[in-house]
């Protein structure tokens, strides 16, 4: 069963073709890329790696998972590199022999299609606008144990569980994040009833204190998704990483085209994960102009600001707002936004910013109030 197609954000070359601009004229809000990113130590390492572009690259990139192994204190046959952490979530219902997915929505629509893709079904297990998009955590622990109770009997009759519950951690759109301690009390409740559970750490870089990488070798039915895109600023590149049993990982890898993380790729990726100091200084600038953006975005009348965790904040609109007007017209100043109801179980009209610097920051803002003030919304 194929799905609907799905929207991402990030589309600055299509928006710049239709509106006849350069894609240079564009301050992209709408794909959450660090904006102090790629680093400089990236650019060079992809500069040094020309002379070997006559070569194919190491089909096992081992240099990169020898060298994200030692920084996670794990081994390195639990590591899964992808052209992009997208191209692992495609395989993933495939390689667990996935007929249920269970999402903690509303979230990234890839887990819903590719569960789809692989003739999986998808339940939503929706936050709700009231509770501030807070994750359904009670929810989904209701829900395993209901799987459990059945599963017993099912196990009882020689069946066996081929249900996965994702769960994107922090969460996008909605920027809620959930601690470390809860989603290890799920995670239990999920490895008993015999199902996976997987955890998207897509944002993790920016609140790292929450994530379960390290718990990996206690955990054989957890499996973790990291990509390099987001923190390190570098989307055009195409990395990422699953992290799970070696016996799993090993069956994704065997699904995995050869060869699908270039030679770039992989010394941009070492390069990444040396650069402590970029990291640092991505943690710090976050944590200084996250909580500037969020209380100058409180001041905005008509805007709901839902409390952000990683380097993005989902803003609520009233709920007369037609998003898709309101998108247009921030694309005509030049400011790219993402229309959150393209994501399954929205109820509400809201938009997703991504944190930039300051100064573009502070334009978004003014356009938005603007528009709001002026009915741009209407
Ligand atoms: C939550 C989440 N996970 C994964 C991805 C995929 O990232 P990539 O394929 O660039 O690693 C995205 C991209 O938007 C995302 O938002």
């Amino acid at each position: 069963m194929v799905t609907r197609p799905v929207v991402h954000g990030g589309q600055v070359h299509q928006v710049a073709k239709a509106l006849g601009r350069s894609v240079d004229s564009f301050i992209d809000f709408s794909a959450s890329i660090n904006p102090l990113g790629p680093p400089a130590s990236v650019l060079r390492a992809m500069q040094a790696a020309l002379p070997a572009c006559g070569h194919y690259p190491d089909p096992s990139a081992e240099e990169l998972r020898m060298r994200l192994a030692k920084e996670h204190g794990i081994s390195s046959d639990s590591i899964a590199l992808g052209n992009g952490s997208s191209e692992l979530i495609r395989i993933l219902p495939l390689a667990l022999s996935l007929r249920q997915g269970y999402v903690a929505g509303p979230t990234f629509m890839e887990y819903e299609a590719s569960l789809h893709i692989a003739g999986a079904r998808c339940t939503h297990v929706l936050a709700t606008s009231g509770e501030k998009y807070a994750p359904p955590m009670e929810e989904l622990s209701l829900l395993v144990d209901a799987i459990h109770a059945g599963s017993q009997k099912a196990a009882r009759r020689g069946g066996e569980s081929h249900t996965a519950v994702f769960v994107c951690n922090p969460n996008s759109p909605t920027g809620r994040v959930v601690t470390a301690r809860s989603l290890r009390t799920l995670y239990r409740k999920i490895e008993e009833a015999g199902l996976w559970m997987v955890v998207d750490e897509a944002f993790i870089d920016f609140c790292p204190s929450h994530s379960l990488i390290k718990e990996i070798s206690n955990a054989r039915r957890l499996l973790i998704l990291r990509s390099f895109t987001k923190f390190y600023g570098m989307p055009g590149i195409r990395l990422g990483y699953l992290v799970g049993a070696p016996e799993t990982v090993a069956t994704i890898r065997r699904l995995l085209p050869p060869w699908s993380v270039s030679h770039f790729a992989q010394e941009a990726g070492v390069a990444a994960v040396d650069d402590v100091r970029y990291r640092q200084r991505s943690v710090k600038f976050m944590q200084q102009e996250r909580p500037r953006f969020i209380k100058r975005l409180r001041e905005v009348p008509g805007l709901r600001i839902i409390p952000a965790s990683a380097n993005f904040v989902m803003a609520e609109l009233p709920s007369t707002c037609v998003t898709a007007g309101l998108v247009s017209r921030m694309a005509r100043q030049g400011l790219l936004v993402r229309d959150c109801q393209t994501f399954s179980g929205m109820t509400q009209p809201a938009l997703r910013l991504a944190i930039r610097h300051p100064r573009d920051n502070n334009r978004v803002i003014h356009a938005l109030k603007k528009a709001l003030r002026e009915g741009g919304c209407d």
